[in-house]
């Protein structure tokens, strides 16, 4: 019998491996049928079986992770990439991530199900570190199907993922309000309560525990519970009715139970069997709650270290950590962002880049490249190659600055400091290069970028110290360039 996955080449992982070229050297990949995982990590194990060499190497796995405050355009790049995956995996957060698909100019927003979803038979799969909240996920579904997308045997949903109820999303806006100008700036979707009740475990709800005997009279004891919770909270009496509750739920249950499965068990089976798997990050490695600008961040591992715990799958077997980055910097809700232009500046790249939140429509915070923050989160999620989004929308500014380090207490640094009231204190220190005027949404190869452009793209990736692979100049698809050579 012929094995499950062919050796096949698969581009995106060439570059892990490589040693880099000079800067602004561009050649393009020798033409290869062979897997280059197999060719560049050790060209002497030629004589091996194949078994041995999949030992030895494992298989392609790629991680998409979002280095900045999220909405990175991480949705277009894991669509792009599917084609190459035979799995697409969301491993944390919720939906409170949006991330868009744009095909033929139709713009997909999609909160929960992975944005693999467009090129069936790839599976996408909805893993364990996930919250969801499963009237949201079955409107997503729906929305999807009415506009001719297939979701059948082609998604699963985690048996283990968190459940969100109707007091998660109550504790969120009263937190929040009660929280008053120290908002965290949340998006009311329950998140971070949902998983404040998964570490606490006595009041959390799997998807799995939505077929047990003893659901309904969980669902009371927690009802009860949250009530009181909720009045204390809010001065207010609040009424939960846990019936009602218990009755939707078993609805939701029901009408999800064809999706539900155990994912761990079958990314596990999946990565024994040579399957080719990309992993979604959501949200962006500085809103990761260990590692984040904290407390303003989400409540999952955003950066790339929350693979493992929200999958399943065991670090090791990540080949490739593709780092997602705007051209300038973006971040929706409070928290200290050093780059920030709260002036024209950053309106005129809000308008151009439509920097509307995609699930809020909040107008998103603007402001110039941060070096130093993507450095950090570069190197905090192992990122292997950098793809650089919305460059076009930078066209026409006169000159761009970047922050390449921080001015905190009288001493110049480029750490990025661990404490939230540090990074307030942080005055960004800015170098500045010349703009560009050309339009580049029409840019399909490097060599059609200005050289200003160039130049622009070449500092970023020498201060972040990781390698180009990806450059975006529209939201379509075939706005995309793809470097063969690293270019620092
Ligand atoms: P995500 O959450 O990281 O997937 O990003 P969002 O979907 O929230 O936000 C990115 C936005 O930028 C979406 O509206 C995309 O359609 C759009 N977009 C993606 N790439 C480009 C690009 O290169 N140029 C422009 N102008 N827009 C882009
Ligand atoms: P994608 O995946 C941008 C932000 C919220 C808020 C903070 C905490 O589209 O990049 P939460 O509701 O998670 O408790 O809010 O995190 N936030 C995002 N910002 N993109 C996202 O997702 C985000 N998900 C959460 O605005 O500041
Ligand atoms: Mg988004």
């Amino acid at each position: 019998m012929p094995r499950e996955r062919e050796i096949r080449s698969a581009p995106v992982n060439k570059q892990s491996f490589r040693p880099y070229p000079l800067p602004g050297k561009l050649e393009s990949p020798p033409p290869t049928t062979q897997n280059p995982v197999f060719q560049t990590v050790n060209p002497s194990l030629e004589g091996l079986s194949e078994h041995q060499k999949e030992r030895i190497c494992g298989v392609p796995a790629t991680c998409v992770v979002g280095l900045q405050w999220g909405d990175e355009a991480k949705g277009k790049i894991v669509d792009l990439l599917t084609g190459e995956h035979d799995i697409v995996v969301r491993y944390q957060g919720g939906a409170n991530a949006g991330h868009t698909v744009v095909l033929g100019g139709e713009p997909f927003k999609l909160s929960l199900v992975p944005s693999g979803i467009f090129r069936p038979p790839v599976r996408c799969v909805i893993a364990n570190g996930v919250v969801l909240h499963p009237g949201s996920l079955l409107e997503e579904i729906e929305r999807l199907r009415c506009r001719g997308v297939q979701v059948e045997d082609n998604l699963l949903v985690s048996n283990r993922a968190h459940v969100i109820f109707p007091w998660h999303i109550e504790e969120d806006r009263l937190l929040e309000k009660a929280a008053g100008s120290e908002a965290i700036g949340t998006t009311l979707r329950g998140i971070g309560p949902c998983y404040r009740d998964k570490v606490g475990r006595s009041l959390a709800f799997r998807v799995g525990d939505l077929y047990q005997p003893n659901f309904r009279d969980r669902v009371r004891q927690a009802a009860q519970f949250k009530q009181r919770m909720l009045q204390c909270l809010s001065g207010e009496p609040i009424e939960l009715d846990a019936d009602a509750i218990y009755e939707q739920y078993r609805q939701y249950a029901e009408q999800l139970r064809r999706w539900v499965g155990d994912s761990t068990a079958y990314l596990l089976d999946a990565v024994e069997a040579q399957k080719r798997i990309l992993f979604e990050g959501a949200q962006g490695a500085l809103l990761d709650v260990d590692h984040g600008t904290f407390p303003y961040v989400t409540s999952s591992n955003s950066s790339g270290v929350g693979v493992s715990s929200g999958s399943g799958v065991p670090a090791r077997y990540l080949t490739k950590i593709i780092g997602i980055i705007k051209a300038y910097s973006t971040r929706v809700g409070g928290g200290p962002f050093p780059t920030e232009q709260a002036n024209e500046i950053g309106q005129y790249i809000r308008d151009r880049g439509n920097e509307y939140g995609t699930v809020t429509r909040r107008p998103r915070r603007c402001g110039w490249f941060d070096a130093v923050a993507v450095r950090y989160t570069a190197r905090l999620s192992g990122v292997d190659v950098l793809a650089v989004m919305l460059l076009d929308v930078l066209s026409g500014l006169e000159e761009l600055k970047v922050c390449t380090c921080y001015e905190l207490d009288g001493q110049k640094t480029t750490n990025f400091p661990a404490h939230v009231d540090e990074l307030w204190r942080a005055q960004p220190v800015y170098e500045t290069l010349p703009g560009w005027k050309e339009d580049i949404s029409h840019a399909r190869r490097w060599e059609d970028l200005p050289a200003n452009a160039q130049n622009y793209l070449r500092r970023i990736s020498q201060l972040i110290g990781r390698p180009l692979e990806i450059i975006s100049v529209g939201p379509d698809r075939e706005q995309t360039i793809f470097i063969h050579s690293a270019i620092f």
